[in-house]
């Protein structure tokens, strides 16, 4: 029996197997953050299609922290209640699922919300051509606190566990980056302050949820941009969030402006194509075209941070970015890099994709990479597979 099929607890949570639904942006909420019909039916073929652990799309813990129009919200009772049917629809699968709580930062996409993004200092968004507001001390205090009631909620509604979202450049993985975080108050100026906004959200959400409910993180370990956060920093965070009792951390890369270091593959051209300022066109036509040659696919591209993390981590590690063959994901667990297997574009073309590894076809992912999914956290489509070729031999 392949290891991969194999049961894994985190924290009381027992998960089938040991491949996990990476969160993924959705755009299947309604304006008020709340999951539609067309969330229902994508959470039931993920369900349907064998992973063990199913962790949604990042949900905003605040307004200010909403990052897209329609982003899931964890914002209120019904918006975070409202996802009941699909979490019992999801457990008659014999899946878990997680909530993904996030605040968008100086990433959230101030144009199409008509507001100022907020985040740790007011260094501009490349991607989105706008300018974030720092964030006064009390509006840090009070987006704390909503992290943890937003877990809350998360616990309340029956989801088996929380993930905390540390990664790609949002608020969190905002004040942890030296590049984002210009601050010199108590939560900027060395690595301890920039590391504190994460530790007090986690004990904002450890407070909430009680000693027992299982609260994992998705952090970054790099922000592959010149003064971003280096693993210097980011192994530090993971080592101290382990001994605060975090129960499993899955690793990931990249902010919106090294964005194809999280989703290595085709650079996703039509975010320079559909803008209508011919500047800006011209801009991020140029930044994807600079950035394309280092950020090709390549199978397992954390695994050399995974290997250096886990020889020390005391707590379980989910690693995620381009794994696409059985094989492959075997030989990392197997080698103990790992404990579990994350993905999300693969899910996306093929939400079976767990199932069918199972059941002997071991042909790889059908997902080739090229990256117009993107459409979704990018442009605000809808989340959807959109590869019309044929996958080469
Ligand atoms: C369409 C899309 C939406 C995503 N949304 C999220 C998200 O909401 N939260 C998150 O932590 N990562 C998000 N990601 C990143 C993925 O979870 C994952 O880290 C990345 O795609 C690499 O894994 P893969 O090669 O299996 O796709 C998104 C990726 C894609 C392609």
């Amino acid at each position: 029996m392949s290891l991969l099929f194999e049961p894994f607890t985190i924290q009381g949570m027992t998960l089938k197997n040991r491949l996990v639904r990476s969160a993924t942006q959705e755009n299947t909420a309604s304006l008020g953050g709340v999951p539609t019909d067309d969330a229902r039916r994508l959470y039931r073929r993920l369900a349907r299609g064998g992973a063990g652990l199913i962790v949604t799309g990042h949900a905003y813990v605040n307004r200010a922290g909403q990052a897209a129009l329609l982003q899931n919200g964890a914002h209120t009772d019904a918006a975070v209640a409202a996802w009941r049917p699909i979490i019992e629809a999801v457990h008659e699968h014999g899946a878990r699922i997680a909530m993904q709580i996030a605040h968008g930062g100086r990433q959230a996409q101030s144009h199409s919300l008509g507001r100022r993004a907020l985040a740790p200092s007011a260094v501009p968004n490349f991607v989105e051509f706008s300018w974030p507001r720092s964030m006064t001390e009390g509006e840090i205090e009070q987006t704390v606190q909503d992290f943890g009631a937003a877990a809350g909620r998360v616990k309340a509604a029956g989801f088996d566990a929380v993930q905390i979202h540390a990664a790609h450049g949002y608020l969190i993985a905002g004040f942890l980056s030296p590049l984002t975080n210009r601050r010199r108050d108590g939560w900027g100026g060395d690595p301890e302050r920039r590391f504190r906004f994460l530790a007090e959200v986690y004990r904002a959400v450890r407070r909430e949820v009680g000693p027992t409910f299982p609260v994992l993180c998705k952090l970054n370990l790099k922000d592959f941009f010149f003064g971003g956060l280096s693993p210097r920093e980011s192994f530090l965070a993971a080592h101290r969030l382990a001994e605060m009792g975090l129960d499993a951390l899955e690793i990931s890369g990249g902010i919106y402006e090294t964005g194809l270091h999280t989703t290595r593959g085709d650079p996703f051209m039509p975010l320079a194509r559909e803008q209508k300022n011919p500047l800006k066109r011209l801009l991020l036509e140029v930044a994807l075209r600079l950035e394309a040659p280092r950020t090709g696919f390549e199978e397992a591209y954390f695994l050399p941070y995974a290997v250096e993390l886990k020889a020390s981590l005391p707590i379980p590690l989910i690693l995620v970015g381009g794994i696409r063959r059985p094989e492959v994901a075997e030989a990392i667990l197997e080698a103990g890099h790992a404990d579990l297997i994350s993905m999300s574009r693969p899910l996306i073309r093929e939400p079976g994709l767990p199932n069918r590894w199972l059941a002997g076809n071991r042909e790889p992912a059908q997902c080739v990479s090229c990256n117009q999914c993107l459409r979704a956290p990018m442009l605000g489509g809808r989340l959807q597979c959109y590869w019309k070729g044929t996958k080469p031999a």
